[in-house]
């Protein structure tokens, strides 16, 4: 009899569904004879990493022959000043990713709930059902999270309610007044993981401290990233911020050197980079204006955005996401998103949004010829 794993695997591994990222620009050349691709499909920064994370990278390669720091200390404190709140309430992960899985690992049981909007960001499914829990998923309202539908979906099984803000795939962001008041009926027994991994981006108006409430409402976990905005989504560095308990149990659970050497030092630097931070914001803004301004004279569909990332509707283009992959336009199709119909468009640097241009113009002079 030969061996065979699959046998051995927990059910919920067996079950669960297999992420699928991004296409890079080498699968593309390779699998469509396709070179100089672009990639706007992973909403990563198009100015690259700070100068300053660079240069501490480049002035560390050394430290890689050394365990990191297990707790990230440094980067740690550094946050905490940023912040305005204790170290002992900030967890550094490997990604914001990373954060989900602990989260999963610390309280879900077999059985367990969690709620979650839908279409929302996958990996707060995929960390509940590698524990067995059992994901509500509560449908948005005008490409926007149901925050009072989503607590009533809480029932006595429930552990975990993520919102994400400003959501992905949409780019739509939850409001203060919305938020008090999810947070005044929200039950003080099952947590809360706000995910604010593009806040960064989010225009002033729209923007409030959502660190203010954390004091006043322990349930709360609050999760960022260095992959977006920060430029760093290679090295796989995000952070928490919660009450110190929650911190202490989600410790109990991680690797004991979860964030890498570089990672650590390269983030400490980014936050830092001040003028990096302002520059990726300002070339964010006139990309949003830009890629807006030219959905609308062609006339295709999308959804206000405070996010670094746009989502279009096909509408007369029903294979909007190969068409524009045949041009050389890497997106993300909406169907793995979980918002079939649509696309989501990284917002890119200028040569990113004239190919862009080039191949929704060029898409819509070959419509006229038919
Ligand atoms: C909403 C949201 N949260 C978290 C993440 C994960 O970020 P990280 O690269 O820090 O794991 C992403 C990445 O795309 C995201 O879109």
């Amino acid at each position: 009899m030969s061996f065979d794993p699959w046998k051995l695997a927990r059910k919920e591994v067996l079950d669960l569904p297999v992420y699928s990222p991004g296409r890079s620009p080498e699968e593309i050349a390779s699998s469509y004879g396709i070179s100089d691709c672009v990639k706007m499909a992973s909403n990563e920064n198009p100015l690259g990493p700070s100068p300053l994370a660079l240069r501490a990278i480049l002035e560390n390669l050394e430290r890689c022959s050394v365990y990191p720091d297990s707790h990230s200390q440094e980067l740690r404190s550094a946050l905490s000043q940023k912040l305005g709140v204790s170290p002992e309430m900030i967890l550094v992960s490997h990604g914001a990713d990373e954060a989900m899985d602990l989260i999963a690992y610390a309280f879900l049981d077999p059985g367990d709930e969690v709620v979650v909007a839908h279409p929302t960001f996958t990996s707060y499914e995929l960390a509940a059902l590698t524990m067995g829990a059992r994901v509500i998923k509560v449908p948005l309202r005008n490409y926007r999270q149901d925050l009072k539908a989503m607590l009533a979906e809480v029932s006595e099984k429930t552990k975990v309610v993520f919102v994400c803000s400003p959501l992905n795939p949409t780019g739509t962001v939850v409001m203060r007044e919305e938020w008090e008041k999810f947070l005044e009926n929200f039950p003080p027994s099952v947590l809360c993981l706000l995910d604010e991994a593009y806040v960064e981006y989010v225009d002033e108006e729209a923007r409030f401290d959502s660190l203010s409430y954390i004091r006043s409402h322990p349930f709360l976990i609050i999760s960022r990233t260095f992959s977006k905005i920060y430029g760093l989504a290679g090295l796989r560095v995000g952070y928490s911020i919660c009450s110190p308990e929650i911190r202490e149990i989600l410790e109990k659970v991680k690797l004991p050197f979860n964030v890498n050497q570089l990672g650590q030092i390269a983030a400490k630097a980014a936050l830092e980079d001040q003028e990096h931070l302002r520059r990726s914001r300002e070339v964010n803004a006139r990309g949003k204006k830009r890629i807006t301004e030219l959905l609308e004279e062609l006339g295709l569909d999308y959804v206000p955005t405070q996010a670094n990332f746009i989502l279009v509707k096909n509408g007369r283009f029903p294979d909007l996401y190969q068409q524009l992959l045949r041009k050389g336009v890497i997106v993300r199709d909406g169907v793995p998103l979980g918002i079939p119909g649509h696309i989501r468009i990284t917002i890119g640097d200028q040569r990113q949004n004239d190919r862009l241009e080039e191949a929704l113009r060029s898409l819509v002079r070959e419509e006229r010829k038919d």
